[in-house]
Order: structure tokens, then sequence, then C-alpha cells
């Protein structure tokens, strides 16, 4: 009876730990992801794979990843976008939480820095199947600087379901004007932490997504210096 019940148990906590998998990119290669197309371990860091790489960095009760989840990608070929290209990068969903609000962001200094590039408020992702790959284009702008290490982050606060923030990175190459600025807003980074703006469920909650939070994010412009394009194979991070 006894080793029923713990098998009975171990069933069920593989169930959740699947049932955690949400969403993250798959192109752009997600930093550490376990897709066979990306960069891949060397012999020493099979063991640092995130095979759940789509799981959210946290709730509002608590923080479990840092942004981006990761701060460094495999070694292997970064893809080079130019300033102004579409990129149709596509998603690994597993569970849509009715959708929510993504923010896309670029830093070009490994992180400390971002500026939002594209929004997409309320209905992000709320038709994209479970189980599926699901394409979400991201417009690069004109005039957004060249840069050899740029990192490409995805954000997400879901609609229904526990109060988290998703944010999957990739490091790339953007082919632009050599030196420039890029301006826009700092990314909001709601329901990460007990600290950080609070989004309720928008289904529960009259509709509210957190709009006003959106609207108060502060602007910022980066500079970045002057660079050519490296085209080898980059051990970038
Ligand atoms: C794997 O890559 C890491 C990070 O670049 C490096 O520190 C390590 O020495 C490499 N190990 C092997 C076996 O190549
Ligand atoms: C932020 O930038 C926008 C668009 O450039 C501008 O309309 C707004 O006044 C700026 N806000 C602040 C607080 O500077
Ligand atoms: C980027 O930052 C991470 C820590 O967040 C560090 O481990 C990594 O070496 C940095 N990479 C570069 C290229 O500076």
């Amino acid at each position: 009876m006894k080793s029923i019940i713990t098998t009975a148990v171990v069933a069920l906590s593989s169930l959740v730990l699947l049932t955690e998998a949400h969403i993250s990119f798959r192109y752009p290669c997600p930093r550490l992801g376990p897709y066979a197309e990306c960069p891949q371990p060397n012999d020493s860091q099979w063991d640092l794979v995130d095979y759940d790489v789509q799981s959210p960095l946290g709730t509002h009760d608590q923080i479990t990843d840092p942004i981006c989840k990761h701060s460094f990608s495999f070694a292997g070929v970064r893809p080079v976008f130019t300033a102004g290209q579409t990129i149709q990068a596509k998603m690994d969903v597993n569970v849509n939480h009715n959708g929510g609000s993504c923010q896309w962001a670029l830093s070009y200094d490994n992180g400390s820095n971002w500026v939002v590039i594209q929004d997409q408020f309320q209905n992000c992702l709320a038709s994209a199947p479970a189980d599926s790959t699901y394409t979400l284009p991201i417009k690069i702008p004109a005039n957004a600087p060249t840069g050899n290490n740029v990192v490409l982050n995805w954000i997400w606060n879901n609609n229904e379901g526990n109060r988290e923030l998703y944010s999957s990175c990739a490091d790339i190459v953007i082919q632009g004007t050599s030196g420039g600025s890029l301006s826009g807003v700092v990314p909001l980074y709601a329901n990460y932490g007990p600290s950080s703006p609070y989004i309720p469920e928008k289904a529960v909650s009259g509709g509210n997504w957190g709009q006003a939070y959106f609207a108060a994010r502060k602007n910022i412009t980066i500079t970045v210096p002057a660079q050519k394009i490296k085209r080898q194979i980059v051990p970038l991070n």
C-alpha cells in the first residue's frame, strides 16, 4: 500500500513538473535551450542544458531566475539580422494562459540596459495553440545600430494563472549603422517578486491588464560604439 502511494506521489509530481513548462523562444535560439538546431554545449557543459527553458522567471511572490533566465549562450553561430528587418520568431508554446502582454527589448551591453522595440498588449500569444511552435514577428528598428553582442529579450506577463513573468533571451548580431543610438522605453518587469508592480488576472479583475504600469515606463536612449560585423563563429559570451 505504502509503495502504491509513493508511486502515485512520484507520478503526480512529474506531472506537475511537466505542466510547469510554458513558453520560450525557439528561434532565435534561447540561451542554454535544449534544441538540436541551436548552439550545443561542449563536453563539460551538458549539465547546463535547460530542459525547462519555457518556465517563468518566478511569480509576484518569488523570483526564481534572473531576467533572461541565463546569462550566456553556448558557443556557436549567432543569427545576423538587419536593421529594419522583421524576424519571423518562433515561440515554443506549451500553454498560452489565455495570452497576455509581450514586450521585446534589445540590450547592447550584456543586459545592463534594455530598450523596448515592440509591444503587444493584452492578446499576445492568446491564439497560440498548446504544444505548438508559434510564429510571432519581431521588427528590428530601422535605426538599430550595428552590434556583434546584442541580446534580444522576449518578456511576457500572462493573463490567466499564477501571476508570473516570463523572459527568454537570444544572443544575436544586428547589422545596421555603425555607431549610433537607440531610444525607447525601459521594459516593465511586473509580477516578478514582491516589490515589482502587480498585474492581476485579467479575466477576474474587470479587465485590468496593467495598462497604467506599461504607460509609466521610463524613456531611455542607449549609445552604441562604432563596430564592424564579425562574420565568423563566435563564442560571444
Ligand atoms: C567549454 O566552454 C567553456 C566556456 O567557454 C569553457 O570554459 C570550457 O573550458 C569548455 N570546455 C571544454 C571541454 O571545451
Ligand atoms: C518619452 O518619450 C516620448 C516619445 O518620444 C515623449 O512623448 C515623452 O514626452 C517622453 N517622456 C518623458 C517623461 O520624457
Ligand atoms: C555577461 O554577463 C554575465 C553575468 O550576468 C557574465 O557571466 C558574462 O561573462 C557576461 N558576458 C560578457 C560578454 O560580458
